[in-house]
């Protein structure tokens, strides 16, 4: 089985969300001990905007590759300008590619990477929650719910909100995601 971590956050050692990935990803190989993991620092080793070139050969796509090969992605993104950092972004360009890992037909989309779990860590400074004034400006989830809905994935979150408003809100903040980390299931999901 193969686990693929990824972090994209700007904050280096003081990221919530790359804490938060890594209490997932420690949970995840606890749980699967002969996982093979790999790590990618999307800040440390940041990608290039998307060209054409990367499209036209997929073969020489290396992270469409090891997306594909993993069993399990874990996700770290902490919520900037309202949506993902454009180092995360960048990845996904590498990832949604035509044929490989959605096409389209007659009957419209169709995802072909299904049968992975994606598991994000993602934190936030205020609170987006359902019903909250900021609601409709959490435009994070949601993407990556519709991007990885979009190639047959549903992915699960593991959300850290309300880190700027507060030592109290930040520290209640931080200890249910990571409860929240440390409990997830092991299990992967069936292809
Ligand atoms: C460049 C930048 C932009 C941010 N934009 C928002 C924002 O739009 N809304 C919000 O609630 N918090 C915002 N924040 C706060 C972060 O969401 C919060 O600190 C989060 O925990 C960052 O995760 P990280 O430490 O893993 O990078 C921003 C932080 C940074 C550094």
């Amino acid at each position: 089985m193969k686990l693929l971590h990824i972090d994209s956050s700007i904050n280096g050692p003081v990221s919530a969300s790359r804490a938060v990935s890594a209490a997932i990803a420690e949970r995840l190989q606890a749980e699967n001990p002969g996982i093979e993991a790999a790590y990618h620092d999307l800040a440390a080793q940041p990608l290039p905007h998307l060209t054409l070139d990367v499209l036209g050969d997929p073969a020489a796509n290396a992270h469409l590759q090891a997306f594909l090969a993993a069993d399990i992605v874990v996700i770290g993104a902490g919520f900037y300008n309202f949506s993902i950092p454009s180092q995360l972004k960048a990845w996904l360009d590498r990832i949604l590619i035509g044929g490989q890992t959605f096409s389209y037909g007659p009957e419209g989309p169709k995802g072909l990477a299904g049968g992975k779990r994606v598991i994000v860590a993602l934190t936030r400074g205020g609170l987006y929650g359902e019903g909250s004034p900021a609601a409709s400006l959490e435009h994070g989830e949601t993407y990556l719910k519709a991007v990885f809905g979009f190639i047959g994935v549903t992915p699960e979150f593991v959300v850290a909100e309300g880190l700027a408003m507060g030592d109290e809100a930040r520290v209640a903040g931080m200890a249910a995601a990571l409860d929240a980390a440390r409990s997830l299931s092991g299990a992967a999901l069936a292809a």
